[in-house]
């Protein structure tokens, strides 16, 4: 109970109330009330990958509501000296409420949350999937446009490794979104997502060009090409830097159509771009605040006051 490794693990209802809890929690968010609901309450941050937002997303929420958290990374702890994700992660059940793992190999967080009894937030897991980024993704749009029934979502860059893409798909078609894969041949969506996608009655369309997709969009959601995946380093230089979003691209876009991304960016969108009122992606990585203090107290059976102050 309370674990989040896919989007699978919470109904739509669920999600709904998560969003709603957090932008009730917007206030405490940022910083202008307390409401220390979690106090006595420890988060283990277990990332075993690079993290800036996630990680410290994370913290921020645990704090700002009270809690505390212990920061763990594969440097400086026991992995180095051959220490199992198993034994770490039984030793962290007892100094730990709740956990959030990010971890290079999929399916770690599933296991980890198979190993032990506190709640397992998976904070991206390899090429596998980032729920936590799909809740604060989700709540930027329904920020954007009121709702997220029925939009028209243009997914854009390395939809083979990208983590968030993967769980974001998945979300959004139970909103009845309409979704458009722009990648290259090499870079698209695995196969098994896009059958599971159109097995679940969403429009699919997939495409390498992102100039005839921008008119009817209501959301560019570009992607890093994820370097640290490829096999091949030769195959990453045929890619990088494949598809560019810059101010003068965005003439024709739709007025309110939002342009995300969960960063880092590379080069996918220009800063051309941050001055416009198309540009979401910061106050997205923001987003992950208020979105992760609403996960965090229902993993941890807390409930979110109807009224915060
Ligand atoms: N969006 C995201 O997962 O960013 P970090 O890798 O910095 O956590």
């Amino acid at each position: 109970m309370g674990d989040v490794v896919t989007m699978d693990d919470l109904t739509n209802d669920e999600i709904i109330s998560i969003l709603d809890s957090a932008e009730r929690l917007l206030p405490v968010a940022k910083g202008d009330c307390l409401l220390p609901v979690l106090e006595g309450k420890v988060l283990a941050n277990m990332f075993f990958e690079n993290s800036t937002r996630t990680r410290m997303s994370f913290e921020t929420a645990m704090k700002r509501l009270g809690g505390s958290v212990l920061n763990f990374s594969s440097v400086g702890t026991s992995v180095a000296k051959g220490e199992t994700l198993y034994d770490t992660m039984k030793m962290i059940e007892g100094y730990a409420d709740v956990a959030a793992i990010r971890h290079p190999r999929q399916g770690a967080a599933q296991y980890s949350a198979d190993a032990v009894e506190i709640p397992i937030l998976n904070a991206g897991d390899g090429a596998g999937n980032h729920p936590t980024q799909t809740l604060l993704d989700l709540f930027t749009i329904r920020q954007a446009h009121g709702s997220l029934e029925g939009l028209n979502v243009v997914l854009v860059g390395d939809l083979r490794y990208g983590r968030t893409v993967h769980s974001l798909s998945h979300a959004l078609i139970r909103f009845g979104a309409s979704l458009t894969l722009i990648s290259p041949s090499t870079l698209r969506m695995p196969e098994e997502i896009v059958s599971d996608l159109r097995a679940h009655g969403a429009g699919i369309n997939e495409t390498d060009s992102l100039s005839d997709q921008i008119a009817d969009a209501d959301v560019i959601y570009m992607t890093r090409i994820q370097k640290e995946r490829f096999p091949d380093e030769d195959e990453y230089a045929k890619v990088a830097g494949i598809y560019k979003l810059s101010v003068s691209d965005l003439a024709g876009a739709k007025e309110g159509m939002a342009v995300m991304h969960p960063l880092p960016r590379v080069d996918e969108i220009d800063p051309s771009v941050d001055s416009t009122d198309h540009a979401r992606y910061f106050q997205q990585a923001f987003n992950g605040v208020p979105t992760r203090m609403a996960l965090l107290c229902r993993s941890l059976g807390v409930d979110v006051p109807k009224k915060v102050k």
